[in-house]
């Protein structure tokens, strides 16, 4: 390991703003989606770039066998680490469809547009971040919004792989606060994924806003994954502080008629939460499947153990499996 005072400091971790914020790149892709299925040694990437609490790594398969078969333009809008859409892109299935991603949190929706429109640059600002306690606190301390875009991802990147168990969190003046994390040999900088990642996005509407602003998006017909932080299943179990504000039972409830909206409109939504009673209630009109996952939020292992989850979806996932499999194949989506 070394030390930080053996370590340059590159110009972009001493505060000054080298881009201004009007300079960052638009929010709109420059090209169609792109991402072509590839051959079958290929599948591997492209994969989350972050770690994220509550990303759907252990529940892919569950929420895969219960995707449509056939959708029009894909929405994410608690995109997070991304864990199904970038399992959706290995698959091919949103080849040249209309992408939109969308998340609260405007530092990470930001490393996304650096990723997708800066790659190389995030890339090599990520590389001369070294594994170092000091250094890690140094880059802690700056203010993401006075970096440019591609040192902001490149910085948020960083905190992510390095910092505790890739958690984000900020406190109430919004300085990112979590502690230094410590790992044997950390993978900083995966540059094969993170360009097979800006491949995959090259193609992808990016947005920084709340969940319910996919109703003036998603059209009939489309297909709509909510991923929100969830509702507690116990009075101890309340990790739903996502963002400044947290994600309390009124925005759930929010949700709930954001999803019955877009049901009614004949947008196929699917949605997973936590197995609480509440969310069983609430979505007692839609079919509910419950499956279980790993989950890693407990921070001591052995109270890391399988949860009941919950998938919600508002059409029967056998029903149009079946549609499209009698569908001549002329006429498929
Ligand atoms: C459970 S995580 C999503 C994980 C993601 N599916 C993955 O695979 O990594 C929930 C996400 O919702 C975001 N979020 C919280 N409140 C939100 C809101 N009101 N609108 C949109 N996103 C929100 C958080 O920033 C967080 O990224």
């Amino acid at each position: 390991m070394t030390t930080s005072s053996t370590l340059p400091t590159p110009s972009y971790i001493s505060g000054r703003p080298s881009q201004r914020p009007s300079q960052r790149p638009s929010q709109r892709p420059s090209q169609r989606p792109s991402h072509r299925p590839g051959p079958a040694g290929r599948q591997a990437l492209p994969k989350p770039f972050i770690k994220w609490v509550g990303g759907k790594t252990q529940l892919l398969s569950e929420l895969i066998a219960r995707t449509p078969a056939r959708f029009g333009g894909y929405h994410e809008p608690f995109m997070g680490g991304g864990a199904l859409y970038f399992a959706l892109q290995r698959a091919g299935r949103l080849y040249e469809r209309n992408v939109h991603l969308s998340d609260v949190n405007r530092e990470l929706v930001e490393t996304y547009l650096g990723v997708r429109d800066q790659s190389e640059r995030v890339i090599r600002l990520l590389a001369d971040h070294p594994y170092d306690k000091d250094y890690y606190y140094r880059v802690r301390e700056q203010n993401p919004f006075a970096l440019g875009t591609s040192a902001l991802a490149a910085r948020f990147i960083y905190l992510n792989r390095a910092g505790f168990n890739g958690l984000y969190r900020v406190n109430k003046s919004g300085g990112f606060n979590v502690p230094f994390g410590r790992y044997t040999n950390p993978t900083i900088c995966d540059a094969t994924n993170l360009r097979a990642a800006a491949k995959a996005l090259r193609g992808a509407n990016i947005h920084n806003g709340s969940f319910e602003t996919v109703l003036a998006r998603a059209d009939r017909g489309d297909f709509v994954y909510f991923d929100p932080p969830y509702v507690p299943v116990s009075q101890t179990s309340n990790f739903v502080g996502y963002a400044k504000g947290g994600f309390d039972l009124g925005m759930q409830e929010k949700l709930a008629r954001t999803f019955e909206k877009l049901a009614a409109k004949g947008v196929h939504v699917m949605l997973s939460n936590s197995e609480a009673p509440w969310v069983k209630e609430r979505f007692s009109d839609f079919h509910q499947f419950v499956v279980s996952a790993r989950r890693n939020i407990n921070s001591k292992a052995t109270k890391r153990g399988p949860v009941g989850e919950l998938i919600v979806t508002s059409y029967d996932p056998r029903e149009l499996a079946r549609e499209a499999s009698v569908r001549p194949r002329a006429a498929r989506g």
